[in-house]
């Protein structure tokens, strides 16, 4: 399972004026605590509260249908190309990041046992969409569309770009090339599905795009290159079965929850930052930031008081960023919380070798690469407390689908408890959809022509 250590936000460890003192702490908010976990686990089922993410890890029927389309495309595609954004893409993108071999899309198809590169596409940048298509061999291609409104501009402007070049090239077998991942029955995609005959995945009810990963957003481009998703939900189910534990001195999730919730209202530290020492867990912070932004920061509380709170998440990577940021959460303000992702046993050992030994850089050879890596991460976090920072860390044994479900999962659970704990809503982004609103607007979609007048006012104003 994984660990979790947060000695070093211990005022014994860091001092009274940085530190929180735990014991108390929890002692303090136990019941508080228990009655958020009771709360969300009796709710998880019912309509309306958002929650059936909670459920995703037990979908066997999910899982079945998954597998049996990655068994039924299988040797047919060279590439998985996902087109989608945000809640769509993060959660894609950070798993296969971590459980594909490093550079995948750079082996063989021999190298990668027969599966598919995997791209995704979670930008419209002009340039860098012709220089996909410049690479991708589209009649080799399957293409995953996955939006949960069907009608995210950005994801269907790529999808009508796609579509309209398989078409071209396959004429009228380009639908064998386009599954789609989206609502069961509403929305302009699922519409243009049923027209035009695609394959296509729930994304089910009352799970939002940022807390979507393990249902067939993620599950499914995953199975397609050949990462074993029985893993993945036998490490949910695990995890959940661990946080359903209502007491805090027992639940990790809880405990983060709370350290973060506590660091910012009585210490000041807003600030959060996601730091994995592993460049297979890089984009997990990225997946992070999302689900940290978009469920906490809220302009109001459940009672609808205007609050405009809401921790801001960052991202590092160790060791790369203690030669970029470091400087700056030493001796900076110190209004940070920092997470140590730290992995105690990599796939592969790389050894120094013991060259140069007449040198001051002698001491590292005969050592390994693993070695370092960890001490690096272990000094960083004595040397943030030596200034006072608090720090805490996420130990996970290997990167595996198991423990990457776990640490996912865990973080989803984290983010309910602190949304309790805010007393916000962490389940909507109404300031998301303010933008998108916009853009349509912008963009001349019938129905916003209100909106694109508001909106042509203000930017004559601006
Ligand atoms: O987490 C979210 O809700 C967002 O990031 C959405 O996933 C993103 O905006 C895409 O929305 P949709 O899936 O409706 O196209």
């Amino acid at each position: 399972m994984l660990k979790f250590d947060y000695r070093n936000c211990d005022a014994s460890v860091i001092g009274l004026e940085n530190g929180l003192v735990l014991v108390q702490e929890f002692a303090d908010y136990k019941t508080q605590i228990a009655e958020i976990i009771s709360d969300l686990n009796k709710r998880k089922d019912k309509p309306g509260q958002f929650l059936q993410w909670m459920n995703l890890g037990y979908s066997e029927e999910t899982a079945w249908y998954v597998k049996e389309f990655a068994a039924l495309v299988e040797g047919r595609f060279d590439n998985i190309l996902v087109l989608g954004m945000g809640g769509s893409a993060l959660g894609g993108i950070a798993v296969s990041e971590a459980l594909l071999t490093p550079y995948w899309n750079f082996l063989t198809k021999e190298e990668r046992n027969g599966y598919p590169r995997i791209f995704f596409l979670d930008n419209i940048d002009p340039d860098s969409m012709n220089g996909l298509f410049n690479i991708l061999d589209l009649k080799k291609t399957l293409v995953n569309v996955i939006t949960k409104s069907g009608d995210t501009a950005e994801i269907m402007s790529q999808f009508m770009v796609v579509k309209d070049r398989l078409e071209k090239e396959l004429g009228d077998d380009y639908r064998k090339n386009i599954v789609a991942t989206t609502d069961k029955k509403v929305g302009i995609l699922r519409q243009i599905s049923e027209q035009e005959g695609y394959k296509t995945f729930v994304i089910p009810d009352d799970v939002g795009g940022r807390f979507s990963v393990f249902s067939a957003v993620g599950l499914l481009p995953f199975a397609l290159v050949g990462i074993d998703i029985d893993e993945i939900t036998n490490g949910i189910k695990d995890m959940d079965l661990a946080l359903k534990n209502t007491d805090i001195n027992e639940n990790i999730a809880a405990q983060n929850a709370l350290i973060h919730y506590l660091m910012d209202t009585k210490k000041g530290k807003n600030l959060s930052v996601m730091m994995p020492y592993s460049s297979r867990l890089k984009y997990i912070s990225d997946w992070f930031v999302q689900l940290w932004s978009e469920s906490l920061g809220k302009e109001f509380d459940l009672q609808g008081n205007k609050v405009n709170i809401g921790p801001t998440p960052l991202k590092a990577l160790g060791v790369t960023d203690q030669h970029s940021q470091i400087q700056l959460y030493n001796e900076g303000p110190n209004d940070k919380l920092i997470n140590f992702i730290r992995v105690e046993n990599f796939d592969t050992t790389l050894e120094i070798p013991k060259i140069f030994e007449y040198t001051g850089i002698g001491y590292l050879g005969g050592n390994t690469i693993n070695n370092l890596l960890n001490a690096e991460a272990d000094s960083t976090k004595v040397a943030l407390a030596d200034y006072q920072r608090p720090t805490v860390t996420l130990t996970i044994p290997k990167i595996d689908g198991y423990h990457i479900a776990q640490l996912l999962y865990m973080l989803e659970v984290q983010t309910a408890i602190a949304g309790a704990l805010y007393n916000v809503n962490a389940f909507d982004q109404p300031g998301v959809e303010q933008a998108k609103n916009y853009t349509y607007a912008l963009m001349g979609r019938a129905g916003y022509e209100d909106s694109a007048q508001t909106l042509q006012q203000k930017m004559s104003i601006v």
